[in-house]
């Protein structure tokens, strides 16, 4: 499968970023990966829309884990692909620190997957944990706990303490972690690299075995950035 290169806007984004699907294509039309941009989900359908004929995969940043009704705030997953999203990411840390559980995030994944979106489950240990010396049971227990019994799906690893701080995880603490996880969950869903993946160090992480791709916040909000980390990709 070719890697995936996704864009976590998180909550950032105005109306005239659509345009950013444009400037992406132009500057990325011979891509060998997949791309995909994830902004807020007021932008999710204009974008898909912007996207038509590009290439380009519109995702979703979060889903309920319910069908329609009565969920104030809460978006249905059936609704994000109707609007045109074809992923969804889920279990981000961010969501997890405020309280997003395994149990939620599955129950998100078995919604979405359902909904014909696919999900890309984010999993990571806090610098206490990698400190401990137990990341990688920390990451197999939420595998287990928050990965859908079917579908198709894939996986972020994202460690805490690389999220937004300008630190990465070595390319040997990348392989380990790849690996184990590969293990765990067998062939199929790509396990992509997540925590200030920026132009310079993209190449490096994205030739670390067993990483399907990466999931950028920061670098993805200037299309120049994001654009030199899509170049970076290889095809499989
Ligand atoms: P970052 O964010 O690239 O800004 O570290 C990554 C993420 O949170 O998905």
């Amino acid at each position: 499968m070719p890697q995936l290169i996704a864009a976590n806007w998180k909550m950032n984004g105005r109306l005239d970023w659509v345009d950013k699907v444009g400037e992406l294509a132009a500057l990325t039309g011979e891509a060998v990966c997949e791309r995909l941009i994830c902004p807020p989900h007021p932008l999710v359908g204009a974008m898909a829309r912007a996207a038509q004929g590009s290439g380009i995969a519109i995702g979703a940043q979060d889903c309920s884990e319910h069908e329609a009704g009565a969920h104030t705030g809460e978006t249905e997953a059936a609704l994000l692909a109707a609007l045109g999203a074809r992923y969804v990411i889920l279990g981000h840390s961010e969501r997890r620190t405020g309280g997003e559980t395994d149990d939620r995030v599955k129950a998100k994944a078995e919604r979405a997957v359902g909904s014909g979106l696919r999900p890309l489950v984010c999993v990571g240990e806090s610098l206490a944990e990698r400190e401990a010396g137990t990341a990688i049971p920390v990451v197999e227990a939420q595998l287990s706990g928050s990965l859908p019994q079917q579908g198709d799906y894939d996986i972020a690893y994202e460690p805490v303490w690389a999220i937004g701080t300008g630190r990465t995880a070595t390319a040997r603490d990348v392989a380990e972690m790849h690996a184990a996880i590969r293990r765990h969950v067998g062939v199929g869903p790509r396990i992509l690299y997540g925590g200030s993946v920026k132009p310079d160090n993209a190449a490096l992480l994205l030739g670390v075995p067993e990483v399907g791709g990466a999931l950028v916040g920061g670098a993805s909000l200037e299309m120049e950035s994001f654009a030199q980390i899509v170049h970076a990709a290889k095809a499989d």
